[in-house]
Parts: C-alpha cells; sequence; structure tokens
C-alpha cells in the first residue's frame, strides 16, 4: 500500500495519539544530579558560568539534596573542592576528607538518597592533573594504588556507588580488588569508560577548581575523533568488571552512546556536561532558544540513543518540568 491510502500523519493528529505511539520517555528515574561540597562553612556560591548550579560547603549542602529528594530525584553523584590540595591528592583518601565528611552527613539526614562519587584526583592536586605525575605525565600505576584507597575510604564513609573518571588502564579491575578486598563486594563500579579531552568541560574546570596547570589531559582521556577506540575503552571495562559504563559528553557524542549500547548488555550512562548545560543556560537567557524545549529533547535524544540514566545539572529543572507536566 502507499500514498493516498499510506498517510503517516494519521498517528500525529493529537497528543493522545501521539503519547500512545511515543517510542522513549524521560523520567525522574533517569537522572542524576551532579552536587558540588567545598570547604568552609555557611557558604553557598553560584559558579559564574553555570547559572542556577551552586557550589556548597557541607553543612549547606544537605539543603541541595533534599531538595533533589524531595522533587523525586533518587540520586546525585558528588564533587569536592577541599581546602587543601597536595602532590598527590591526599584528600581523597583521608577520612576527614572533604567527601567524606559529606558522606557521612548525608547519609544520616537524607538516608533516601543514592549516593555515587566522583573517583578522581584532579580537584585535589596542586597540577591539577588526574593522578601522580611522573614528569609532565599522570603515571598510570601509581595512580592505581591512590584510587585503591580512595574508594575503599569513599565506600567506608557511605559511598553507594563509585565512579572513576580519570581513565586511567586498569582502574576498574584495580578498584573491584580494592572494594571487595576491603569487604565492599555489593559496591558497584560506574565507569567513565569513553571519556573524551573534550572542550565541554570549561565551566565544570572552573567550578570544581580542577584546570590542569601545565598542558592538558589528551594523555588520557580519549580522542574526540575515535569511535572503535571509545567501544575498545568500554569493552576492557566490562571485562575488568564495571556494573555500569558511561559515555562523557553527552550530545556530540551520541553516535558512540548509541554504539556502546549495541555492544555491551551493562547499562549505559550519558553525561550531559557543563559545557551542555552552560551553552543552552546562556542561549535561554538571551531569548535566543526556548530553554525548557531544548533542555527535553536534548535529553530524550540522549534516551533514545540508548542512555540508560543521565547525569545532569538540568535535573532539578526537568524534575519541576515533569511534576508541572510540562513537557512530552
Ligand atoms: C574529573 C571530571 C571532570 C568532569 C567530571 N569529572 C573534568 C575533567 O575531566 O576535566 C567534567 C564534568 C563536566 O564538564 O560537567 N574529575
Amino acid at each position: 500500500m502507499e500514498f493516498p491510502r499510506l498517510r503517516p500523519r494519521r498517528l500525529r493528529l493529537n497528543e493522545n495519539i501521539r503519547s500512545l505511539i511515543r517510542e522513549t520517555s524521560l523520567s525522574l528515574d533517569d537522572l542524576i544530579l551532579p552536587v558540588f561540597v567545598r570547604y568552609g562553612e555557611g557558604i553557598k556560591e553560584e559558579v559564574p558560568s553555570m547559572p542556577g548550579v551552586y557550589r556548597y560547603s557541607v553543612d549547606k549542602v544537605v539543603d541541595e539534596v533534599k531538595e533533589a529528594r524531595d522533587l523525586g530525584i533518587k540520586a546525585v553523584i558528588l564533587f569536592g573542592i577541599p581546602e587543601h590540595k597536595d602532590e598527590v591528592g591526599s584528600d581523597t583518601w583521608n577520612d576527614e576528607g572533604i567527601i567524606q565528611r559529606t558522606l557521612r552527613k548525608l547519609k544520616k539526614e537524607v538516608p533516601e538518597m543514592y549516593l555515587i562519587t566522583d573517583v578522581c584526583f584532579c580537584e585535589y592536586t596542586t597540577h591539577g592533573h588526574c593522578g601522580v605525575l611522573c614528569g609532565s605525565t599522570v603515571c598510570n600505576d601509581e595512580t592505581l594504588e591512590n584510587l585503591k584507597k580512595q574508594v575503599v575510604s569513599h565506600a567506608k564513609n557511605g559511598a553507594d556507588m563509585v565512579a572513576p573518571s580519570g581513565m586511567m588502564d586498569g582502574m576498574v579491575k584495580a578498584i573491584r580488588e580494592a572494594l571487595d578486598d576491603a569487604g565492599f563486594k555489593n559496591i558497584p563500579i560506574m565507569a567513565y569508560s569513553a571519556k573524551f579531552a573534550s572542550a565541554f568541560y570549561g565551566p565544570f574546570r572552573e567550578a570544581a577548581e580542577s584546570s590542569p596547570s601545565f598542558g592538558d589531559r589528551r594523555s588520557y582521556q580519549m580522542d574526540p575523533a575515535n569511535a572503535r577506540e571509545a567501544l575498545k575503552e568500554v569493552l576492557l571495562d566490562v571485562k575488568e568488571g564495571a556494573d555500569v559504563v558511561m559515555v562523557k559528553p553527552a550530545l556530540s557524542y551520541l553516535d558512540i552512546i548509541y554504539r556502546v549500547k549495541e555492544a555491551t548488555l551493562l547499562p549505559v550512562c550519558a553525561y550531559n556536561v557543563s559545557g551542555e548545560y552552560s551553552m543552552v543556560k546562556a542561549a535561554g537567557r538571551m531569548g535566543w532558544i526556548d530553554e525548557k524545549k531544548v533542555v527535553w529533547e536534548m535529553l530524550v535524544s540522549m534516551k533514545r540513543a540508548g542512555a540508560d540514566m543521565i547525569i545532569t545539572y538540568f535535573a532539578k529543572d526537568v524534575a519541576k518540568m515533569i511534576i508541572k507536566g510540562e513537557v512530552g
């Protein structure tokens, strides 16, 4: 059969039928909110390049996480900015470190929230690189030893899941062994498996004070031109014992999300990164785009490409849209 008997527009006539045939949905179940915690007391400061995103001191972060809970968000991922940085980032495995204190506080005051920790060193080192330096690059195997200490300390202090983001070789295996040996066999690992060396991280680095003081991250993060290499990284992480794999950034990498979803049976997370957030906020504020509609379309596209969950600074905005029924 063909036109004029065949008319695809019949299924677009009104919202009732459109919603019946809709293939992809976005719900509160899909969202993970990033939260920045910094040293000090009584602090809530907006990140200049990320309007609507704040850095909180440990005492204030509870308000943010309670607000997220009240909106129906079930998971947060924590990023810390310590008072003292050093060459190796030792705050990351200190039981009195910024993340450890935050975990204890949140576990006590917002026990319903699922707490994921970003596991890295760039916010904690004086040089801003994601591990221990050997000359001008990051040494892989020495960094693995410190990653093990970091994840065990996170788990001991209440992390529900750890998310290593440093792109070190063998990091998932090392972390799995360390967690199991310390008795944390039920703590899952969400691996930033395909993390690209991206200019879209710019605003985050301002927020987290994590810019490298020299050079860049191209000797550990991936070349944006490579898709097959992303699959190689994902398959290695699957073999090493990852529970969830991640693609980051998301918007310019929808093809990678799609290919990763085809290549593995693990759940796939997409990280809708800081630069993607700031671009949309800026254009929305200028009145150049309809911010809410653009946000919805972007996140639905990530789901359509294959993401099972999305880390996004828009999580609270989206939750409010869902609650008010402003979507679809
Ligand atoms: C590393 C880390 C980064 C982001 C998340 N984890 C920064 C980097 O690799 O330089 C970026 C997130 C974003 O841009 O939103 N700890």
